[in-house]
C-alpha cells in the first residue's frame, strides 16, 4: 500500500484508527481502506453514523461561537481529531481575531495533518498527548506558550470521553483539568449514549462491537453518567441535551433522527 505524505512512518496502516474512521464518516480524505472497511461495517448496524458525526461537529461549532461571544479567547481542544471543515481555530479566530487554540490528540495522523494545517498560524498549535495524562497537557510548552491559565479557557472534550474506559479514570482526568481552570472557564462536551438512538440496543450494539474488534472500545454511557463529568460546573442553558437541541440555529425537528443520539452540553466554572 502506498503511504501518503500525511501518514507518519511510525503508524501501522493495516490497523483501523478511530480518528481516520471519523474522518471517513465526515467525508474527509485522510483515511485508508482498513478504516473505511471498519466504518462501513459499523454503518451496517447504524446507518445513521455520519448524521451523528455531523450533528456533533455542528454542536461543537455553535459552542465555540457561544464561548467567543462570552468573551473567551483561549481554547484547549483535547481529542481534536483530523482537521476537517470548520475547525475550532477557524470558528474561534473568525469570531475573535487573535484567539489562541491548542489542539491535543494522541493519533499520529491527526497530529501530522494538524501541523500541516496550522503552519504559519502563530496563535494555534497541536500537541501530541493523552487525555489520561492531564498534567502533561497542562505543563506542555504549547499550553504554556498559548494559554494563560489565570484567564478563562474553553476546554473542549468533544466526542473523546467515550473512548476512555472507566478503569482509566476519565472522571479523575476531567476533574484535574477543571482544577487548573480559572473561574468563568467553559467545559464543552459531547458523548455517545444508547439513549436517543432510533434503533434497538442490540442493533446499535453491533456498531459498538466493531470498535471493540479494532481494540478501541466505544463506551456508551447513560445521560446520568455523562452529567457527572460536569461536576464542579454550572450548566449553561439548555443543559445536557441531544446535540441538535443545544442552542440550535435552525429548527432541531428538521434533523435526521440519528442526530439525536448521545448528549452534549456546556458548563461554566464558578
Ligand atoms: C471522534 S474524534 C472527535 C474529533 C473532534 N473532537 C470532533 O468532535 O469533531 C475522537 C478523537 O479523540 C482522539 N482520542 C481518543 N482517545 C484519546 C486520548 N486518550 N487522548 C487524546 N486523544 C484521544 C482520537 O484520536 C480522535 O482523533
Amino acid at each position: 500500500m502506498e503511504r501518503p505524505a500525511w501518514a507518519p512512518r511510525s503508524i501501522d496502516i493495516s490497523v483501523p484508527s478511530v480518528s481516520r474512521m471519523y474522518d471517513f464518516y465526515l467525508g474527509g480524505s485522510h483515511n485508508f481502506e482498513v478504516d473505511r472497511e471498519a466504518a462501513r461495517r459499523a454503518m451496517e448496524f447504524m446507518p445513521g453514523l455520519p448524521k451523528i458525526m455531523q450533528a456533533n461537529r455542528a454542536f461543537m461549532r455553535r459552542a465555540v461561537r457561544y464561548a467567543a461571544d462570552e468573551g473567551i479567547t483561549q481554547f484547549l481542544d483535547i481529542g481534536s481529531g483530523i482537521p476537517t471543515f470548520g475547525n475550532v481555530h477557524e470558528v474561534a479566530q473568525a469570531a475573535r481575531p487573535g484567539a489562541r487554540v491548542v489542539y491535543v490528540d494522541h493519533d499520529p495522523v491527526a497530529v501530522a495533518h494538524s501541523q500541516a494545517v496550522l503552519e504559519g498560524n502563530d496563535d494555534a498549535a497541536i500537541l501530541a498527548a493523552d487525555l489520561r495524562k492531564p498534567q502533561e497537557i497542562l505543563h506542555s510548552p504549547e499550553v504554556e506558550r498559548l494559554i494563560d491559565l489565570n484567564q478563562p479557557v474553553a476546554l473542549l472534550l468533544v466526542a473523546i470521553l467515550h473512548f476512555v474506559e472507566d478503569e482509566d479514570d476519565p472522571y479523575g482526568a476531567v476533574a484535574e483539568l477543571r482544577e487548573a481552570l480559572a473561574p468563568g472557564s467553559l467545559l464543552v462536551l459531547s458523548h455517545a449514549s444508547y439513549e436517543g438512538i432510533p434503533l434497538p440496543p442490540e442493533r446499535a450494539g453491533g456498531a459498538v462491537d466493531v470498535y471493540e474488534d479494532i481494540r478501541n472500545p466505544l463506551i456508551m454511557r447513560s445521560r446520568e453518567e455523562i452529567a457527572r463529568f460536569f461536576e464542579g460546573y454550572d450548566m449553561v442553558e439548555p443543559g445536557l441535551v441531544a446535540m441538535p437541541r443545544w442552542r440550535p440555529d435552525t429548527a432541531p425537528e428538521d434533523e435526521d433522527p440519528y442526530a439525536f443520539s448521545g448528549f452534549a452540553g456546556v458548563g461554566r466554572t464558578a
